[in-house]
């Protein structure tokens, strides 16, 4: 058998700045991906390029446009939430890495001559932002009241008042290297630390021996608490609940041969894949993945037909710069059948808009005020917007062929600010990478002398 079907992609933003996050509300401060980070996220695309995109490969994607792309095989999807453009500048990143620029991106004109796409071939590809007033997809958390009640009651819980003591004498020890952030286990201080030890030399050699991976144990213990549910369909696994329509409607499209689509990416932050690993049942045999997954992570849902034609899907986990392992979901021991792995997906998703309303007991904001209480309305165009329905009505533009038009050149816009982003830190060097052009060919290439626009 020739290749598989398809991959549904979710992932994680690289390197960024420090950030604070309120720990109760989980509200966001700002925070730029940095340009290591853009360098991870090329250096991920490069890795899933080599995995789906090269016909050696095992996994390749049979009849994908793997050189110059076919807009209709590939979704791109990223969160535009809190963090700023950290994540969708991530999408940016990694796609130049999946794609990267081709002399084989060209035309051909009547009068003979031949343009190749600016910058040596760029690739401009559509990313779809998804903003956490419009759709509660990729942010199922945030302005959430009960949520926040299950995070007040993991604070107020023996264990985590246990933990907490245990917690003290590390605690108390690295004040020093807090600057005033309070030191208490609700306050997640492990970013100050890991931002700092990554980009501060004076602060790298300062932090004691150790004190980076205790930060790391307590931060695992703290966002699992957080990000997961002793029921897999409770409110504390919203994150991965809220995601999971997406990744539904991606795997059913992706295993319909009639639909062009075969490659998802969903750029997402730490929170859903938490989320995710508890509500599939991987943590309780892979326990290292139940904490603060690395940047540039990828989780990856593989669609493989056996030889009687019956579509299996097999879960892959990169934790950072290392390869794809293999994990297995819900029990199995093996790849798991789409239709079970659908059904089970289905039970603890949150399906639309009116449903997260309900269950986070959110009446006002991101859309529930238009939802009218017990109202399922169903969207038939799964390909769309898949399983949103008050918020999804209430900004239809953004589903209108119009819409899509002004968005495409708008990304392609974004995505041009990435090219150029990336372009000043060319010298990290990345295997299967086109080289990148010369000031030379961009002053030539750019700007272009016909717009028709
Ligand atoms: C061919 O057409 C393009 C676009 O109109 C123009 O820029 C280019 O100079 C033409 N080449 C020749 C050889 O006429
Ligand atoms: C780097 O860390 C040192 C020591 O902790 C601190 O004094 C300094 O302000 C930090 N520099 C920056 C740019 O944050
Ligand atoms: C999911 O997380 C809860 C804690 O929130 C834990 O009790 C449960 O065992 C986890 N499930 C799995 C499969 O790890
Ligand atoms: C991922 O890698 C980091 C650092 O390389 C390590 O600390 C962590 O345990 C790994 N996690 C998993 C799930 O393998």
């Amino acid at each position: 058998m020739a290749g598989i079907l398809g991959v549904v992609i979710l992932a994680l933003y690289g390197d960024r700045t420090p950030y604070y996050q309120n720990p109760i509300t989980y509200e966001q401060s700002y925070t730029k991906l940095t340009p290591l980070g853009q360098a991870q996220q090329l250096q991920l695309g490069s890795y899933l390029r080599s995995e789906y995109l090269n016909p050696g490969s095992p996994s390749f994607i049979s009849g994908v446009h793997a050189d110059v792309i076919d807009d209709r095989q590939l979704l791109v999807r990223a969160d535009n939430g809190g963090e700023g453009g950290a994540i969708v500048d991530s999408a940016v990143a990694l796609l130049q890495g999946l794609f990267p620029p081709t002399p084989r991106s060209r035309t051909n004109l009547a009068n003979g001559s031949t343009v190749i796409g600016p910058m040596g071939g760029y690739q401009y590809i559509p990313i779809e932002s998804v903003e956490p007033e419009q759709s509660i997809q990729l942010e199922g958390w945030s302005s959430c009241p009960n949520f926040e009640k299950h995070v007040r009651a993991f604070y107020d819980s023996a264990d985590f008042k246990m933990k907490s003591r245990e917690a003290a004498p590390f605690l108390n020890a690295v004040k020093p290297y807090l600057y005033g952030i309070p030191n208490t286990l609700e306050n997640m201080i492990y970013d100050y630390l890991h931002t700092n030890y990554i980009h501060n030399e004076t602060y790298a050699f300062r932090l004691p021996p150790t004190f980076l991976q205790q930060a790391q144990a307590w931060v695992d213990y703290h966002e699992h608490g957080i990000f997961t549910g002793k029921n897999a369909d409770g409110i504390g696994n919203i994150a991965g609940r809220t995601i999971l329509p997406s990744v539904i409607s991606s795997l059913e499209r992706v295993a319909n041969v009639a639909d062009p689509l075969s490659l998802v990416v969903q750029e997402i932050s730490y929170k859903p894949i938490i989320s995710l690993f508890n509500i599939t049942d991987v943590t309780e045999r892979f326990p290292d993945l139940q904490g603060l997954p690395t940047y540039a992570s990828a989780l990856a849902f593989e669609l493989r037909n056996n030889e009687e034609g019956e579509t299996y899907i097999r879960t892959r986990f990169k934790n950072g710069t290392d390869g794809f392992e293999t994990i297995h979901l819900f029990g199995h021991k093996d790849d798991i059948a789409l239709n079970e792995l659908l059904y089970r997906l289905d039970l603890t998703a949150v399906r639309d808009t009116a449903q997260w309303c309900r269950e986070c007991g959110q009446r006002t904001e991101r859309g529930c005020n238009l939802c009218r209480p017990n109202a399922d309305i169903e969207i038939q165009d799964a390909g769309e917007s898949p399983n949103e329905n008050c918020a999804a009505r209430f900004f239809g533009f953004m589903t209108s062929p119009y819409a899509r038009v002004v968005a495409i050149a708008a990304f392609a816009g974004l995505a041009l600010l990435g090219a150029a982003k990336l372009y000043r830190t060319r010298r990290v060097r990345l295997a299967g990478y086109d080289p990148l052009p010369t000031t030379n060919t961009i002053q030539v290439l750019w700007p272009p002398v016909y717009g028709t626009m």
